[in-house]
């Protein structure tokens, strides 16, 4: 399954929001439809995020009406702002707007195939998601046993990414794939239940074991040894700190949970989700509207006028992470001098 793909100057995305109860897709025919549908969750996860920013990009490139190419990169880089700004905290979403930036302010064609190379370019870039998670998948495979019960927040699968794998669930359908035998339990995800929405739609669909459970109910099944294993995947990763991880709001809360009863944390993410140049105390946290709190479909649940606080992510220290997967290897503690040596190295 594809999560967005483009097609005759269109971008095809699925609408994350009607899943699971429906399967449907939303036609981009400008890129700021594609803006719309990053801030408003209709398409959501780092990897899909930043996939979707090179496609609006190409939807840029598409329809603009530039016949010089200075006027054709202003136009882009506008765009880039515009898609950029939606959220904040996944580095994907930066990471991919400057790629195809880089490459149209790179190009020495005429304006008229530099258009076609950003298009192409946004093509590329979901082709090679796809390539990266499966790779990812495998190595983060090797961490997993037969029998094997993993505990997962959030939606790191395929729809997180351009499609077929996912990051850390890319890791559970590899190890499935090999013949494993794998039960996983889901975090519900509050508050807006990327767990019991989308993971368990997803490893359903893969015919994988899958029980949801509470956020809160994380310390009881680690307590009783339900749970042996916890990977999920990051929207940030900040380098410059030694790898502080920053993803779904409730992650910090499992790994100290699991670093209590000595169950291994493992992070799945791209190269492209690890940022090497801010700082720690840079990294935005996105603040959420309150009422994806206050209010179940539609209908306020908490006392009129009582603040609610909604931040999307928190951020969890290196020293609660056992080892980090990445398409091109797995980085074990000390992650920041690791990192750096990855990239001597050839992918599989
Ligand atoms: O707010 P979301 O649904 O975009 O948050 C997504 C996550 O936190 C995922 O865990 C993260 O992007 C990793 S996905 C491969």
């Amino acid at each position: 399954m594809r999560t967005i793909w483009w097609e005759d100057g269109k971008v095809i995305l699925i609408n994350q929001k009607k899943l699971p109860s429906q399967l449907t897709y939303i036609e981009c025919t400008h890129y700021k439809r594609v803006a719309k549908a990053i801030k408003t969750l209709e398409i959501r996860g780092a990897p899909a995020i930043g996939i979707a920013a090179a496609m609006g990009l190409a939807l840029a490139a598409y329809h603009t009406e530039s016949t010089t190419k200075d006027h054709f990169l202003k136009e882009l880089t506008r765009a880039a702002k515009i898609i950029t700004s939606t959220r904040p905290t996944a580095q994907n979403l930066f990471w991919a707007a400057n790629r195809v930036l880089h490459k149209a302010n790179m190009s020495t064609a005429p304006v008229e195939t530099a258009k076609q190379e950003v298009i192409h370019e946004a093509q590329r870039m979901a082709e090679e998601d796809i390539h990266i998670n499966k790779t990812m998948g495998t190595y983060g495979a090797t961490l997993l046993d037969d029998g094997d019960t993993i505990g997962t927040i959030c939606n790191a699968g395929w729809l997180a990414t351009a499609g077929e794998y996912g990051t850390a669930l890319g890791v559970i359908k590899v190890a499935h794939e090999q013949g494993k035998n794998i039960s996983t339990i889901a975090l519900e995800t509050r508050p807006v239940l990327q767990g019991a929405r989308l993971t368990a739609f997803e490893l359903q669909h893969d015919g994988i074991d899958v029980k949801i459970i509470t956020d809160g109910a994380i310390g009881y099944y680690c307590y009783e040894g339900l749970i042996n294993k916890f990977i999920c995947g990051a929207d940030r990763i900040i380098v410059s700190s030694g790898c502080h991880v920053i993803n779904k709001v409730g992650t910090h809360t499992v790994s100290i949970t699991a670093n209590h009863y000595n169950i291994p944390f493992y992070v799945a993410a791209p190269l492209s989700t690890f940022d090497p140049e801010s700082r720690l105390e840079d990294a935005i946290i996105e603040m959420r509207n309150p009422r994806e709190i206050t209010e179940i479909n539609g209908k306020q649940i908490v006392p009129e006028n009582v603040l609610a606080l909604n931040p999307a992510f928190d951020i969890t220290p290196p020293h609660l992470i056992d080892a980090i997967v990445t398409e091109k290897g797995i980085i074990y503690p000390p992650f920041k001098q690791n990192y750096k040596k990855l990239f001597t190295k050839k992918s599989l």
